[in-house]
């Protein structure tokens, strides 16, 4: 698939309703011209979740985001922007349009479309061979029924069988069309020396691998019978379309709990998702049989900043989670774990209990990383052993020097102090040589954190991170902009004769020429995009073009200008009582400028005394000081003008 051009996303943008669209994940009710629900996003008891059809937009009070169609389908569906587009075109029945792409564009996205229309067929070819070959049925759908898993989930996971044989898929296949090509390019086929193509996963139970958005990137498949000389579960060789380290099985269907849950179980293999899955515990993902990776971290990152480690209980399973730990302390995760009883894993103890009493497991004997290593080493070796316990000590510190928010670390060895009886500054002293040592590799390794992230460890955070609240005055220049960009208002000019323009014309002009600048990026943003377009095109964006912004910040910021609960002023009801629409919104209009110039010259003000009092020459305090003075004047002659207009 190339670009979509332009012209279809506006043909998709126009033909998307809104509600249409989020009634399909959200029970909305209506309520005056906008709709109400539940929040999909959080599991909030009273509904705070609006649509409102006429501006096309979505606001959830409880969770922050807010946007249009789009921007609610990349959040809900975890799908990318392009994918969102995807999703309504086919919903609204429009067809796509796509710009031109070089011909070697093309034959990567065909090789990468036909491996995926491949392995589409090969679910569909396997689920056949199960539900509906003698064969199949007795040894394949028995196989799982054998496991306890239901209907139900053997049709949500898309579980198959494949028929043994030498080549019975690869002869499906050709029948149907497929190239021999793409068989042996997603390795659902093997390509003898001979020429000849055989099928890798004959005989064995398929496990259909997903992408994010659902479609089949690759297949485990486990062997039936027990005596069989070979590895229990093979799965897809990675190719075109299949990147291990960059999928985690189970995600496609556990995104919606995950991100409503805000947390993530992470077990090690198939079975032990959809076991968890079928018990009523959905937000739950694996690596299936490779070490976590940073890239399936960040995947996981985008949902939920909380994760639980549920690994077999047995020493392979404790050294995979101790890997798995600080890797993900070092991506700035939150992590716990749930240690099992040596020989079970989750699939096994999922199976032994009812929904309600493995809830009450998993609750009861959560515990955090620290907690869990330290019982884990000290149940391994003598407790009592010194060297044994200097050992363990390290071990801890090591983890706890992964992780990069400062103050959280403080708190981590606080309590690890506690934990294993030390004192502190002895372990600070530790963290500190473990620290300077890994900084270093690590600045050769990667490139610099993020600086933006945010540092409040979720003890003290009510919700998820969210960015500090723009100052009142930028919020109201802000919703001007976009609410009543086009609208007329009357101003003075230099000349003392009273014209009329377009309120963002007159904002934009008058902040650009003082070169003034919002504090709150977002808004920064939104303010940046319409002075250029105006001052190349003396065009006003509008707030569609914000809310159907492709940077979902974006777009939830500008819907939340447009969703206020308490509207900064209804201009046209107002106006039934005093003057005209036109005075009242130039009135509001210069209030909003003038205070958000007195706040800028405020700012200017404090750098001012704060560099005097830096200042020893007295020449550079001289200018200083005029220059002080000149901010203040303004200042004052702002305060004055703002007390005419109010
Ligand atoms: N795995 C693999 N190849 C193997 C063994 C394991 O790819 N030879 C992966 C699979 O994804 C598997 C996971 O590692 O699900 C965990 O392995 P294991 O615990 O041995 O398998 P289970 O999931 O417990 O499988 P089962 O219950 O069917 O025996
Ligand atoms: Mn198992």
């Amino acid at each position: 698939m190339g670009l979509i051009s332009p012209a279809t996303v506006d043909r998709i943008l126009d033909a998307a309703r809104i509600e249409e669209v989020v009634g399909e994940f959200v029970t909305l009710k209506r309520s005056g011209g906008s709709f109400r629900g539940l929040s999909p996003f959080t599991q909030e008891k009273t509904p705070s979740f609006y649509v409102v059809p006429s501006k096309g937009i979505f606001k959830c009070f409880s969770s922050g985001k807010g946007g249009s169609v789009v921007t609610f389908l990349m959040e809900h569906e975890q799908l990318s922007y392009p994918d969102a587009l995807r999703w309504l075109a086919k919903k609204y029945q429009i067809e796509i349009e796509e710009e031109e792409t070089s011909p070697e564009q093309d034959a990567v996205r065909d090789r990468r479309e036909s491996m995926f229309a491949l392995n589409a067929f090969a679910l569909k070819q396997f689920s056949e061979w199960m539900w509906n070959d003698d064969h199949g049925r007795a040894v394949g759908l028995a196989y799982f029924r054998e496991r306890g898993f239901t209907d139900e989930t053997l049709r949500k996971f898309e579980l198959g069988f494949h028929l043994e044989g030498r080549d019975t898929f690869a002869k499906a296949a050709a029948t149907a069309g497929y190239q021999a090509e793409f068989l042996e390019a997603t390795g659902l086929c093997i390509k003898r020396d001979s020429g000849e193509l055989i099928d890798r996963f004959w005989g064995r139970a398929m496990f259909p691998i997903h992408s994010l958005s659902g479609r089949v990137v690759g297949f485990g498949g486990r062997v039936l019978r027990s005596d069989a000389k070979t590895a229990k579960y093979l799965n897809s060789p990675e190719s075109d379309i299949y990147h291990k380290s960059q999928v985690l099985y189970g995600l496609f269907q556990a995104k919606q709990a995950i991100s409503r849950s805000n947390k993530v179980y992470l077990v090690e293999g198939y079975t032990d998702v959809i076991s968890m899955h079928q018990a009523g515990v959905h937000n739950v993902v694996s690596s299936s049989g490779t070490a976590l990776t940073l890239e399936q971290i960040r995947l996981v990152k985008r949902l939920t900043e909380h994760v639980t480690l549920l690994y077999d209980g047995d020493k392979a399973g404790i050294r995979a989670s101790f890997r798995g730990i600080d890797l993900l302390l070092e991506e700035g995760l939150y992590v716990r774990a749930v240690p099992l009883p040596a020989g079970e894993d989750p699939d096994s103890l999922a199976r032994s209990m009812d929904a309600e009493s493995l809830n009450a497991f998993l609750t009861e004997h959560e515990v955090d990383f620290m907690q869990f290593k330290v019982e884990a080493l000290t149940d391994e070796g003598a407790a009592q052993d010194p060297i044994r316990r200097a050992e363990v000590v390290r071990d801890i510190v090591q983890s706890v020097a992964k992780i990069p928010n400062a103050i959280l670390r403080e708190v981590y060895l606080r309590d690890s102090a506690q934990r294993l009886g030390i004192d502190e500054r002895n372990l600070h002293a530790e963290m500190e040589r473990i620290r300077g040592a890994e900084l270093k590799n690590a600045s050769q390794r990667r490139p610099e954190r993020d600086p933006y992230e945010d540092p409040t460890p979720p003890e003290m955070q009510v919700q998820r991170p969210q960015a500090p609240r723009p100052m009142a005055v930028e919020d109201a220049l802000v919703r001007v902009l976009l609410q009543h960009g086009s609208d007329r208002v009357k101003w003075t000019g230099p000349d003392g004769l009273e014209h009329e323009d377009a309120a963002a014309a007159l904002i934009l002009d008058d902040l650009s020429a003082d070169e003034l600048a919002f504090g709150h990026e977002p808004y920064q943003r939104i303010y940046h995009e319409m002075l250029a377009v105006w001052s190349a095109e003396e065009r006003i964006l509008g707030p569609e073009h914000f809310v159907r912004h492709e940077d979902p910040n974006l777009a939830s910021t500008a819907a939340e200008c447009l969703t206020e609960r308490h509207q900064l002023a209804d201009w046209s009801r107002k106006s039934i009582y005093i003057g005209s629409i036109e005075d009242q919104l130039s009135n509001h209009v210069h209030e909003c400028l003038l205070r958000f110039k007195e706040h800028r010259l405020e700012d200017r003000i404090r750098e001012a005394v704060a560099a005097l009092s830096a200042l020893t020459d007295p020449l550079e305090r001289e200018a200083k000081l005029s220059e002080f003075v000149r901010i203040q004047a303004l200042r004052n002659a702002l305060r004055a003008e703002l007390q005419r207009v109010v």
